[in-house]
């Protein structure tokens, strides 16, 4: 139902939305939060559809983890209301968590269990009881069979997140929630837990997880609710926010030789342009049009291009947009933040 990534994994999804199944597991309803003075939610409304990978991207501090865990039952709301799989999860939320699976921002496990040992104890938390070879098929399922005998304690940042989702998977949960999954991995160990992610959305369970990365948010989710200071302030397909945007393209090239930036202004479809460290950079609202007259201009005075590069809009744009700031600005110090808290809570993180 939901965009090119079934079947053609990781591809963007395509810019016009399809037709889509619209059958809600979770409605969230002007939901709000608030620490003294701070509103960390600012009654929020959202709808998650069945089968999705819902993402929830915004910066530190614009109050993910306080709407996942107001969804999860784990944090009660001072206004609004949350209904999972067709129960409210307020005043009671036990039924609810009983459905679900959370992985949370930070996970604190024993160092010295093995991790057969660790999914079976979560399991039995529900009452099922796992022999241990349905353990290791659980810890497949997260490309971990081979460290079934291997304690908590052994394994590297990226092992201890798949562990994490495998904990949140003992339930067979209607949804799972995973906060910043990939926070403070290598780029090769997130795009490994992408496939992980993907594969556990494919088996049939709606997955919604949090990120402050654009590049996740773009290529892994279905449909992304933009966040910032407690609000959101934008929620499409990601195709579909950065096209709505109407931004611009960046062409960026060097030339043989130099000329003046104000001729490159001159170009067809060009609508800004300036000399750069290593080059050139032109604004155009059509960079097809512009590369064909970068080109016949560059035949005509005799240059070369060189590094000849076309950046499309993306979703920093459109939080850009909205927003008035980067949230790549944030990355660096999201990272630190995160690990921060994994650490304190016992998965090393990112060894
Ligand atoms: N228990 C708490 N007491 C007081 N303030 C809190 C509490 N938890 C969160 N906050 C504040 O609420 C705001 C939202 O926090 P939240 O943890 O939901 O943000 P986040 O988007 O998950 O950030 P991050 O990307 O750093 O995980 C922040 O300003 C935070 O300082
Ligand atoms: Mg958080």
């Amino acid at each position: 139902m939901c965009g090119a990534r079934r079947g053609r994994r990781f591809v963007l999804t395509p810019a016009v939305s399809a037709p889509r199944a619209t059958e809600a597991v979770i409605r969230v309803e002007a939901l709000t939060k608030r620490y003294g003075d701070l509103v960390a939610v600012d009654g929020i409304s959202l709808a998650v559809e069945r089968g999705e990978i819902f993402g929830i991207l915004g910066p530190n501090g614009a109050g993910k983890t306080t709407t996942l865990e107001m969804i999860e039952g784990l944090r009660r709301p001072d206004g609004g209301g949350v209904v999972v799989d067709g129960l409210p999860v307020w005043p009671d939320p036990n039924d609810v968590k009983r459905r679900i699976g959370v992985q949370l921002q930070a996970t604190a496990l024993f160092d010295y269990q093995r991790l057969h040992e660790i999914i079976y104890i979560f399991g039995s938390c529900y009452g099922i009881h796992r022999g241990r070879d349905a353990c290791v098929a659980l810890l497949e399922r997260v490309g971990l069979a081979d460290k079934a005998e291997a304690f908590v304690d052994e394994l590297s940042g990226g092992q201890a997140q798949r562990l994490s989702i495998a904990l949140a998977l003992v339930n067979d949960p209607v949804v799972t929630f995973l906060d910043e999954p990939t926070t403070g991995l290598d780029p090769r160990a997130r795009r490994a837990l992408w496939d992980v992610i993907g594969e556990i959305n494919r088996d049939g369970t709606t997955v919604v997880l949090t990120t402050h990365y654009m590049e996740e948010a773009e290529r892994l989710c279905d449909r992304v609710a933009v966040m910032d200071r407690g609000r959101i302030m934008a929620l499409d397909v990601p195709r579909a926010l950065i096209t709505r945007l109407g931004a611009e393209a960046t062409v960026r090239f060097d030339l043989s030789d130099r000329v003046p930036a104000a001729d490159l202004c001159l170009l067809d479809g060009a609508t800004d342009c300036r000399a750069v460290e290593n080059g050139y950079e032109v604004v155009a609202d059509d960079a097809q049009r512009t590369v064909v007259s970068l080109l016949e201009l560059a035949r005509t005075r005799g240059l070369r291009v060189a590094h000849l590069d076309i950046k499309g809009a993306d979703l920093e744009d459109v939080f850009l947009s909205m927003t008035g700031r980067k949230l790549s600005d944030d990355e660096d110090e999201a990272n630190a933040s995160a690990l921060k808290k994994r650490r304190r809570f016992g998965f090393g993180g990112g060894r």
